[in-house]
């Protein structure tokens, strides 16, 4: 684990303490570095013909009885942004991985406009998040550089900064945990492994724990839940974590997520290039609880309810079938258009029933639910629906905020019209090819009464292809600091 501390405007001046430092292109054409006092002067002997201070560049100056420097450049002063701050931090980690070094002492620059305390959060959080690697499966790990292992970052406002610092921490470790948690296999992560994570979580102060098996959820007339996983020899599970963090307060919000682990599409079975990454299909489900256990650990002072629909989508004799009609826990009938179309069956039931037994006064889903959501956004933003217009001001201020961003789509009573069924109340699937991720949120819709409700599509940012600056590849772990942030400034 990384450890994060603060420490006031001084260092030895030994090759030990490799120092990160940043610059403007503007700063750098005046030699203009913010550095501590006692070794100022070592910046005047280095040559930095070439170094053009631009976004996302990094120099690595490597010096003999004094810091080694790392110059990182922040681009233009104008277009200095929180998260152009936090890829800068990822490029701290990148040049000390690259020349193995554990430890490292940052400097952070002074940005007219910006707090210093946010300043310092967002590089730190960017070399935090970026710090990370998933080998738990290599027999042989000496080729690859090492992580980064202590950050000291450097403070005029001490208290401040370790305060917010400790905060940093404890969410960023939740989300490379979750990383973990969704890069893993499918054959380890499964819905009863991840069921008795959630009930470990029970040992932190405010956190409870229920976990329903497959006889419960069938006996509570949850019929597509039931029908998605009857497929699998690993069993179903409903999770229900819950933190008490206000206990004058009766109202709690609920988060739900889509916990498929691995999703064949049934037996309209996934071609190749569609099913080998589909173990990440459970990221929803696991964004919600680590949301949890930070909040938790955060102490916030809110009540929040997590509920995951656990289940494999996978194809057998006793897979169910198109064609097929099952019954939701709200009553209501659907028609099995899609086999494949099975996250939005098992969240239906797990938001009904979060809204009759567990009675929230606020739902957010977070799924991995529509191939076209990535169609749509690529894997920089996720899909926002809902028909509320303070929870989805709130959800876009808090991703803007933290860079889990989101992206609102309509939600009119019109598209409703294309999951008709002729022989059910509803089909899982539209008629058409057009508007996947609206369909999905359509067809969800149709589980919420009046229970104010959103939906988040994440299928486009949970996983990505590459690493795109402190996101690393695979598993990103998107929607924990989006729904922190989310919980902390809403109110329900
Ligand atoms: N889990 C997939 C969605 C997905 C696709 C997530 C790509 C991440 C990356 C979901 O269950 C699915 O298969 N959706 C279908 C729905 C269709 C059958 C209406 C899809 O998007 O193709
Ligand atoms: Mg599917
Ligand atoms: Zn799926």
């Amino acid at each position: 684990m990384l450890t994060i501390t603060t420490h006031t405007k001084t260092i030895d001046a030994s090759p030990d303490n490799t120092m990160a430092i940043f610059t403007t292109e503007e700063d750098l054409k005046t030699d203009t570095f913010t550095i501590p006092k006692n070794i100022s002067n070592i910046i005047n002997d280095i040559n930095l013909d070439g170094f053009r201070g631009r976004k996302a560049t990094s120099l690595f100056v490597p010096l003999k009885r004094n810091p080694m420097i790392i110059i990182i450049g922040l681009g233009k002063k104008k277009d200095i942004t929180i998260e152009g701050l936090r890829n800068a931090g990822a490029k701290v980690t990148h040049e000390c991985r690259l020349h193995r070094i554990h430890t490292v002492h940052i400097i952070p620059p002074v940005i007219s406009g910006l707090e210093q305390v946010s300043v310092e959060y967002a590089i730190a959080e960017g070399v935090y998040l970026s710090n990370y690697d998933f080998d738990i499966y290599k027999t042989k790990k000496e080729d690859a550089p090492g992580l980064l292992k202590k950050v000291i970052i450097h403070s005029d406002d001490k208290k401040a900064s370790t305060k917010s610092l400790n905060d940093l921490a404890i969410i960023s470790e939740n989300v490379l945990q979750c990383r973990n948690m969704i890069n893993d296999t499918s054959d380890k992560t499964t819905p009863d492994h991840i069921a008795r994570y959630a009930k470990k979580l029970s040992s932190i102060k405010g956190v409870s724990c229920k976990v329903y098996g497959g006889k419960d959820i069938e006996k509570m007339g949850m019929g597509l839940f039931m029908a998605v996983s009857r497929g699998s020899s690993n069993p179903p599970k409903l999770v229900v974590l819950k933190y008490r963090g206000n206990s004058k307060s009766e109202k709690w919000a609920a988060i739900i997520g889509k916990g498929i682990t691995f999703d064949s599409g049934g037996i309209n079975l996934k071609p190749s290039k569609s099913i080998e990454d589909m173990r990440m299909d459970m990221a929803g489900a696991a964004g919600c609880m680590y949301t949890l256990k930070s909040v938790a650990e955060l102490g916030i002072k809110k009540n929040l309810i997590a509920v995951l629909p656990l289940c494999e989508n996978m194809v057998s004799g006793n897979s169910y079938k198109p064609g097929d009609v099952f019954k939701a826990y709200n009553g209501k009938t659907v028609e099995i258009g899609n086999t494949d179309a099975e996250g939005r069956l098992i969240l239906a039931d797990a938001l009904a029933f979060t809204e009759d037994r567990l009675k929230p006064s606020l739902m957010v889903d977070m799924a991995t639910l529509t191939g076209a959501c990535l169609i749509s956004f690529g894997e920089i933003v996720a899909g926002l629906l809902t028909e509320n217009d303070k929870i989805a001001d709130k959800l876009f201020n808090s991703g803007e905020r933290t860079g889990d961003r989101l992206w609102r789509l309509p939600l009119y009573e019109d598209y409703a019209e294309d999951i008709k069924s002729d022989i059910a109340d509803i089909n899982n699937i539209s008629s058409s090819r057009h508007a996947g991720t609206i369909i999905g949120a359509t067809f969800l819709k149709n589980f919420v009464k009046k229970t104010p409700w959103a939906h988040i599509d994440i299928a486009g940012t949970a996983w990505i292809s590459k690493k795109r600056g402190y996101r690393t590849k695979y598993a990103t772990g998107y929607g924990i600091r989006l729904l922190c942030d989310f919980i902390k400034n809403v109110d329900f």
